[in-house]
């Protein structure tokens, strides 16, 4: 069913992740929308219904508002922004070999909407993008275009929830009308708003992600530490986060960040900063502690089975993350790649996934019991049902009974007193040492 006739608010081009999340969040506050894309396929599957992820609600709300006609999909530019007052863009940015954005997809809309004569419409730039990029966008577009760039801070599993519920909205431009009428499309929304430039807006996106990012590497690397002083890292993290400065949310130590964010967005400004002539030792180090954690997991799981080769090993989890069926950049997949090199068969299960990409080489299996039939079993998504097992049904299903814990999530008690080895990140598996005090003539000495 099509929207009202006359009326659309917003125009929303790309239904990726961002897009479709914010064309659903828009009609879920009253907005009439037109969603396009260039991928007939995936118009055709919106328009019954079905959004290109996975995750819980979405496609009940799609097909609510595709009911009501506050939704409509179509592959035709020209249809989709006559009569919009506002138009989205949401196309994908993704990384280059390099490292920095591949912005072929915004070239294109931009050049197609320029050709198609927009002026007057307010064009709302919403793709994770470097700096300066509105502003060569604004000069593609002329000047009877406002141009103005929103970002987004949406998380797979939870993008709707958090297109309603923002923890702020930052505006970046210059002309002051057309961000007025932006921020109007959320005037329910109980937000901070948040007045920038157009580079500013850009760059508060991109080191919001490195910050998370960064916390993250920070956790990893303290887990590694406590691992080999024997000390609990999460206890000592959580003994950190105390402090209200630091907070407790993004410490949490494990595989390493994966998705198609954090590790992209760290990348790219690395690259701005390069081109810039500008030295970002911090944002070498946050990559380079997460492109170890991979292998960190492996070694573990060595430590304790010894050599994996001819061995089956179980694996819980292959998304990165709960509540999403995504396995961009996850880094389970790193790890299973990295045991299948060694030598070892993986059985995996997952439960948003029903396949697997096609060079992954593991058996998926459809339930978790069944893939803990294994030499050991590597937790590597933190899906709460994963906790919910009993730590004796594991025992039952182990050949031997070896558990990585690559999440912290298991009771590692209850493993135990099943007869599992059990080992987490960053618990301190290693005897603790004590610190070498100086004798009194060392002391004196050193003065
Ligand atoms: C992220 C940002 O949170 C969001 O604001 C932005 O718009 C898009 O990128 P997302 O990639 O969906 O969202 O996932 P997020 O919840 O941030 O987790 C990213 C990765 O870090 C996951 O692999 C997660 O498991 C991992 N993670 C997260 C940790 O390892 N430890 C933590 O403490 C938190």
């Amino acid at each position: 069913m099509r929207a009202p006739a006359g009326r659309t608010d917003v125009c929303v081009i790309g239904t990726g992740y961002v897009g479709v999340a914010s064309a659903i969040g828009l009609a879920e506050l009253g907005w009439n929308v037109v969603g396009h894309d260039v991928i007939f396929e995936r118009v055709r599957a919106l328009e019954r219904g079905e959004p290109p992820y996975n995750e819980r609600g979405l496609a009940s709300a799609l097909r609510r508002h595709l009911s009501s006609g506050r939704i409509r999909f179509t592959e035709s530019l020209a249809d989709a922004v006559t009569s919009a007052r506002i138009i989205m863009l949401a196309v994908g940015t993704p990384a280059n070999d390099d490292g920095s954005a591949d912005l072929s997809a915004l070239g294109i809309a931009s050049a197609d909407l320029s050709a198609l004569g927009i002026g007057g419409t307010i064009v709302v730039l919403r793709s994770t993008v470097p700096p300066g990029t509105t502003d060569a966008l604004a000069e593609r577009l002329g000047p009877s275009v406002p141009v103005i760039y929103s970002p987004e801070f949406l998380r797979e599993g939870t993008a709707v929830e958090d297109f309603l519920h923002p923890s702020r909205i930052v505006i970046g431009g210059a002309d002051e009308d057309a961000m007025k009428s932006y921020v109007e499309l959320f005037a329910q929304v109980d937000a901070p708003v948040m007045y920038t430039s157009a580079v500013e807006a850009e760059l508060i996106k991109g080191f919001a992600n490195t910050f998370l990012a960064a916390r993250i590497s920070l956790a990893n690397e303290a887990a590694n530490l406590c691992d080999a002083v024997g000390a609990d890292a999460l206890r000592v993290l959580a003994g950190v986060g105390a402090d209200p400065r630091i907070g407790r949310s993004f410490l949490q130590p494990g595989i390493g960040f994966g998705g198609p964010c954090l590790e992209k967005d760290t990348r790219s400004l690395r690259h701005v900063a390069c081109a810039a002539g500008v030295r970002a030792p911090m944002l070498s180090a946050i990559l380079e502690v997460n492109d170890a954690q991979p292998s960190r997991i492996v070694a573990m799981l060595e430590d304790e089975a010894g050599p994996i080769n001819g061995r089956t090993i179980g694996i819980w989890g292959l998304t990165y993350k709960a509540g999403t069926d995504d396995v961009r950049h996850s880094l389970a997949l790193s790890i299973v790649d990295e045991i299948v090199a060694k030598g070892a068969r993986v059985r995996a299960y997952d439960p948003a996934l029903a396949d697997v990409p096609r060079l992954v080489k593991c058996e998926l299996v459809q339930d978790a019991l069944t893939a803990a039939r294994a030499d050991a079993l590597v937790v590597l998504t933190d899906w709460p049902e994963f906790c919910t097992i009993p730590g004796e049904a594991i025992a039952a299903a182990l050949r031997r009974p070896i558990v990585i814990d690559g999440r912290n999530m298991l009771d590692g008690n209850a493993l135990q007193e099943a007869g599992i080895r059990y080992r987490g990140v960053g618990r301190g598996t290693t005897p603790r040492r004590s610190a070498v005090l100086p004798s009194s003539a060392e002391a004196v000495s050193s003065r």
